[in-house]
This record gives structure tokens, sequence and C-alpha cells, in this order.
């Protein structure tokens, strides 16, 4: 590419096709709509129940939205959904893993019951829709698969030991793949999210000690908006973004400099 080549047209995801899981609440939402809105169509398997939010966010780009219910935990079901969004949108160019859950407990309470279905989700989904979404993706020459780490990517966290190993795990897998896939033209990053506002930090927020917390150990000094990940999103998704692999982009507000 010429230094005369350089435009904000590379930051265009006109007419590509995505899967984001866990697309259609939180930050998953956030996620599909940031893709819309840059000219993508999304699939979006999720076991949350849907209310058409979405799609009407997603429609007002002119974009089409599919949600598959789906858990995607279950046997055979990430092959599935790869396939249906290949036959539904004609294709697959980006993987957003975004689906992931959080149980906290203390230590002599947080046990396999909470442990084996974190693995399950955080962890495990997430790399079966890579490997199913590299099947597509390798015989194309190009793809991005980006995977949502973290905070706990990097620190540890009380009540929370599958969410750190699992969001840690993450950040391994990404450059695991990133090293074996960049020569197929496909990159894969990680983003880390810091401390934002959606169901999966309720209970830290409704503790105003934890939240106040947060708050002051934040240099924003602020909770994240869902909106604040949108053009990070795009960025690691766009072809301005073709020589960034392997690398998991902190979106935090500051916290963890501090
Ligand atoms: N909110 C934050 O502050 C924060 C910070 C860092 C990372 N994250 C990560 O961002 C991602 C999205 O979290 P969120 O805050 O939007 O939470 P959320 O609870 O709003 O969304 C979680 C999504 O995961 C989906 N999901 C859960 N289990 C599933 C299953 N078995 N099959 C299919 N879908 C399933 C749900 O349907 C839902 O759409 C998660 O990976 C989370 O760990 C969130």
């Amino acid at each position: 590419m010429q230094l005369t080549d350089f435009a904000p047209s590379l930051f265009s995801l006109e007419g590509k096709r995505a899967i984001v899981t866990g697309g259609n609440t939180g930050l998953g939402r956030a996620f599909t709509v940031a893709l819309a809105a840059a000219g993508a169509d999304v699939f979006a398997p999720s076991l949350a129940p849907d209310d058409g939010t979405t799609e009407r966010l997603v429609g007002a780009h002119g974009r089409r939205f599919v949600f598959a219910e789906a858990d995607i935990t279950a046997p055979g079901t990430p092959e599935r959904m790869v396939d249906s969004c290949v036959a539904q949108l004609g294709g697959l160019d980006i993987l957003v893993n975004s689906a992931g859950i959080s149980l906290l407990d203390d230590v002599l309470s947080f046990d396999r019951s909470k442990w084996d279905p974190m693995v399950a989700i955080n962890l495990t989904a997430a790399f079966d829709f890579a490997h199913e979404a590299a099947r597509v993706m390798i015989p194309q020459g190009s793809g991005k698969i980006v995977n949502i780490a973290s905070l706990f990517s990097f620190l540890g966290g009380r009540q929370s030991p599958a969410y750190a190993a699992t969001k840690a795990g993450i950040v391994g897998f990404t450059r695991a793949y990133a090293d074996e896939l960049g020569e197929h033209g496909i990159q894969v990053n990680a983003l880390a999210p810091g401390y934002f506002a959606t169901a999966i930090t309720e209970s830290t927020r409704a503790d105003a000690a934890s939240n106040q917390r947060i708050i002051d150990h934040t240099p924003a000094g602020r909770w994240g908006d869902p909106a604040d990940l949108m053009g990070p999103l795009v960025f690691l998704c766009s072809r301005a973004a073709d020589y960034v692999n392997g690398h998991t982009l902190t979106v935090d507000g500051g916290y963890l400099v501090r």
C-alpha cells in the first residue's frame, strides 16, 4: 500500500458478513450495531431472549440482523451456527466471540458447578466458533476474529477464579490462533473491556462500595459506556488493522495504568 492509498474507507466493513455470539444484548449488541454501522450484516447466536431491539438498531443502518436462539455450548452448535450464517448471509468474514458469563463465589463455595459452565461458555465455545470460522476463512484467504477478553485477563479477581482463568485463556488462545492463521490472511485479536454497565456487572454496580472503588480507580472517572467499544471493535475488524495480529486491545478508561 502506498502512503497515498490511505483513506477512511479502510475502516469500512461494507458488504462484510459477521457472527457476534451473544450479539443481541449488552456489549454484544454494541458490537453488532458497530459492525452494522460500518456496513456489515450480522448473525447473532445467543441464549438470551430477543426483543427485536438489536434488529431495529441494525435495520436503521440498512443492514441485516439474523438472531439464532442457541446454547453455543451444546455439541455441534458452533458448526451449525457457522453453516447457518454462511447459508443466510452468503459468507463469513468476521467472528466476534462475545458471549460470556460471570459467576461469583467465595473460594470454598466456588466449585465445579460454577467452574465448568464458565469454561464451556467463555473459553471452549470461543474456541469452537474460531475453529469452525477458520474452516470458512482459510480457503477464502481472509477473515477477522476478535475474542472478547477482560481486565481479568491480566488481573486476579476476588470470587472469580473461573472468570480470570477463562479470560487469561482467551488471550493465550488469541495469540496461538494469530500465529497460525496470519499466513492465511486472517487476523485474530482480542478486545479487553474495562468495567462496563451491562447485566454481567449488575451485582458490582449494586454494591455502593464496589461501584465507587471502580470509579475512583478509573482515570476516566466513570464506568464504560458500551458505545466506547464500537470504534475499537470496528478498527480491529477493518482493513486498517490488517497488520495487527495477536494483540489484546484494552478499552478501560485507563483502569490498568492506575
Ligand atoms: N460488562 C463488562 O463490564 C465486561 C467487561 C469485560 C468483559 N466483558 C465480556 O463481554 C462479553 C459480553 O458481556 P456483557 O457484559 O454484554 O454481558 P451480558 O450478560 O449482557 O451478555 C452475555 C451474552 O452471552 C450470551 N450467552 C451466555 N451464555 C450463552 C450460551 N450458553 N449460549 C449462547 N449465548 C450465551 C447471552 O445470551 C448474552 O447475550 C462477555 O464475554 C464478558 O465476559 C464484559
